[in-house]
């Protein structure tokens, strides 16, 4: 902590926490009842209440913080935190909220971008699902119900557990949260052979703005649809998602090939693009840019590191990878067969012989502050463009930099761009992930990252998809454009939503003026219901 007085912020903040608590004191002590009273399991809601006057409410908030950008002393804080062990808990938290007019944000993994699912400006509840995490797999019909607060990382676990050929196409981070992550579509080493993780769930559990716990019958297909890659947050509280397993073999070969810049590494990342949608569909191959010291003493190079996952063993990889990809010049020695599982821990960079356990740690090993942003690519980005990324990443602010290049072809490629909200599919040779990270805790510090990033982006401009620059909401960035206070148009809205959305924007919003015409489910980047009022009033 910084001295007292070293900075007005906090002080400021403190004040004004204060002043928000004692308007809200009183409608807070009759939200509290209301939850006791409206709770059918009364007995039980109160050890999952926690207040700033709660010992542990500082460590429950934290908990689940992926970025330390968004738990400074200036962070707007919830006035109650709830960690639900019952469906009626929600219920009751979904009601009381209502009837007292607090806005709550719900929170699974806690991975949010910019940290909507736990930062709000205006009062509000915290409902975090951390204890609603149970996961029952069905090997024989290859389908398992998973609840929000489970991470992916607890689901491949217990995938593995049933059966070494069930897997699952999800993310990447063990940590990531199924809440948001499927809500929003989830990208992983499986996409080119099985899609998202949005585009194979078969059946949901929603608690609506009424309080009512609808499935797939009950909430209709054009809700069922919204909630599977309309971003986290806007329709309801997902208490489960049921999902439909894939058939991963025994044996899976992954590897990962460095090369800097003068083992060629522009030439194979622009090769690169031209492959990626013609690959088979069973094999996946990523790159990783970052700047590193080069071998010569003082001076820095680029590292492209394809990083790859085959979907067999490493005598039918070879071949495949000396047809397709020759200049990379993979060798056996490069290649590492394992199980599917093993291929997780390996992807996640748990590489030293760490048991399939680290997978059930919600905590990850590091927790840095960053920035990202994402794009599209489709059209090859020409090596003169390469270069001109390089560049940079030797400025200052960008050695901490990362992009991340995941192909695109194969499945989805096939699926098309209204079946599910998620609209990025066919069209498309890579998305682009960037990202800069940073240990410095002063303001300062993180305005020159995220200009960095910002810089980088604006120079990407004319080598991505246009009209819109296509975005993931997954990757939610604030910068896309927000939702004004309080209700917002659906003309300001449509900014960033024809962005994550496309066409999908008007589908979503139709579903939302009916489920939710008040906008009770709302945070800066929420889909809007249309409402005469605001359209009068054109913002
Ligand atoms: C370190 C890191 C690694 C990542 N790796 C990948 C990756 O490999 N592939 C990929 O596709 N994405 C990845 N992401 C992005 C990730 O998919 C999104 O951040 C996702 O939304 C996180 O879900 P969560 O539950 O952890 O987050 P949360 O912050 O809990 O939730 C995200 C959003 O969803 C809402 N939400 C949460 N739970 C629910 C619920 N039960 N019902 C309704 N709304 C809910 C929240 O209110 C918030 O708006 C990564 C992000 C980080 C920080
Ligand atoms: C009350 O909650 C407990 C645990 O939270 C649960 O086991 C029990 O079934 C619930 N009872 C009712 C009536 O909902
Ligand atoms: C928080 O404090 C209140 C008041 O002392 C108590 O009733 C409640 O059970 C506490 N919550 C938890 C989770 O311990
Ligand atoms: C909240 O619960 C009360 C009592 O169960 C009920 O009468 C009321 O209609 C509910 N309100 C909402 C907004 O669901
Ligand atoms: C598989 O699904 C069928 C039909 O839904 C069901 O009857 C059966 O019990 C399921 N198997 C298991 C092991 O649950
Ligand atoms: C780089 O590419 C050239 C031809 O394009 C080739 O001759 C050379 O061997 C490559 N260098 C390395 C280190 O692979
Ligand atoms: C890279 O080089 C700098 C100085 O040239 C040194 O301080 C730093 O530790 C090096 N980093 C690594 C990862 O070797
Ligand atoms: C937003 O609009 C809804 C529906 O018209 C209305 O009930 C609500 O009070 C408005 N909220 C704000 C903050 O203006």
């Amino acid at each position: 902590m910084k001295p007292l007085g070293s900075s007005l912020f906090p002080f400021a903040f403190a004040f004004l926490f204060s002043f928000f608590w004692a308007t809200w004191a009183h409608t807070h002590e009759n939200f509290q009842q209301c939850l006791t009273l409206g709770s059918e399991n009364s007995s039980s809601i109160s050890k999952v209440i926690y207040t700033p006057s709660n010992s542990s409410y500082s460590s429950v908030l934290q908990f689940s913080i992926q970025n330390p950008r968004f738990s400074t002393p200036a962070t707007p804080k919830p006035l109650v935190i709830l960690t639900p062990s019952h469906v009626s808990h929600i219920q009751a938290a979904i009601n009381c909220s209502q009837t007292h007019g607090m806005q709550i944000r719900v929170r699974s993994g806690g991975h949010d971008l910019e940290g909507l699912s736990y930062v709000s400006d205006v009062p509000f509840v915290l409902i975090d699902l951390i204890d609603l995490r149970s996961i029952s797999v069905d090997a024989e019909n290859s389908t398992a119900w998973v609840q929000a607060g489970a991470t992916i990382g607890e689901l491949y676990y217990r995938v593995a557990e049933k059966s070494r050929t069930l897997g699952f196409p999800a993310g990447i981070t063990s940590t990531v949260g199924v809440g948001g992550h499927f809500s929003g579509g989830g990208y992983g080493t499986l996409l080119r052979k099985y899609g998202l993780a949005a585009d194979n769930i078969i059946d949901a559990q929603l608690i609506d703005v009424k309080g009512r716990i609808l499935d797939r019958a009950s909430m209709g297909e054009d809700l069922f649809w919204a909630i599977r890659g309309g971003g986290g947050g806007n329709f309801g509280i997902v208490l489960s998602w049921k999902i439909k397993l894939v058939h991963v073999p025994s044996t899976v070969t992954v590897f990962t090939v460095n090369r800097n810049l003068e083992q060629n590494a522009t030439k194979l990342v622009h090769r690169w693009q031209y492959l990626t949608a013609k690959l088979h569909e069973d094999l996946f191959v990523r790159v990783s840019l970052t700047s590193v010291n080069s071998s010569q003493e003082g001076k820095r190079t680029i590292q492209a590191s394809f990083e790859s996952l085959y979907l067999g063993g490493i005598d039918e990889l070879l071949p495949m990878m000396k047809q397709s990809f020759p200049e990379l010049g993979l060798v056996r020695e490069d290649c590492i067969e394992m199980s599917w599982i093993e291929s997780i821990l390996y992807f996640a960079d748990f590489r030293s012989g760490e048991s399939l356990d680290v997978l059930l740690n919600r905590i990850p090993p590091t927790r840095n502050y960053f920035k990202a942003k994402s794009d599209y690519v489709q059209e090859p980005i020409p090596e003169l463009g390469l270069e001109g990324i390089w560049q940079r990443f030797y400025e200052k602010d960008g050695e901490t930099g990362l992009i991340v290049l995941t192909p695109y072809g194969g499945r989805m490629s096939e699926i098309s761009e209204s079946a599910t909200p998620f609209p990025h599919r066919a069209g498309n040779i890579n998305k682009v992930f960037y990202a800069v990270f940073w240990e410095e805790e002063e303001t300062a510090a993180s305005e020159r990252y995220i200009s960095w990033i910002r810089r980088l982006y604006s120079y990407m401009a004319p080598y991505v998809s246009k009209s819109p620059r296509a975005a993931y909401v997954n990757y939610r960035d604030l910068d896309l454009g927000t939702n004004g206070k309080g209700n917002t148009s659906y003309r300001r809205a449509s900014i960033w939503g024809n962005k994550y959305f496309k066409n999908n924007f008007n589908r979503l919003v139709h579903v939302k003026t009916i489920v939710d015409p008040a906008n009770f489910f709302r945070n800066e980047q929420s889909i809007p219901p249309f409402s005469s009022g605001w359209k009068k009033r054109g913002d």
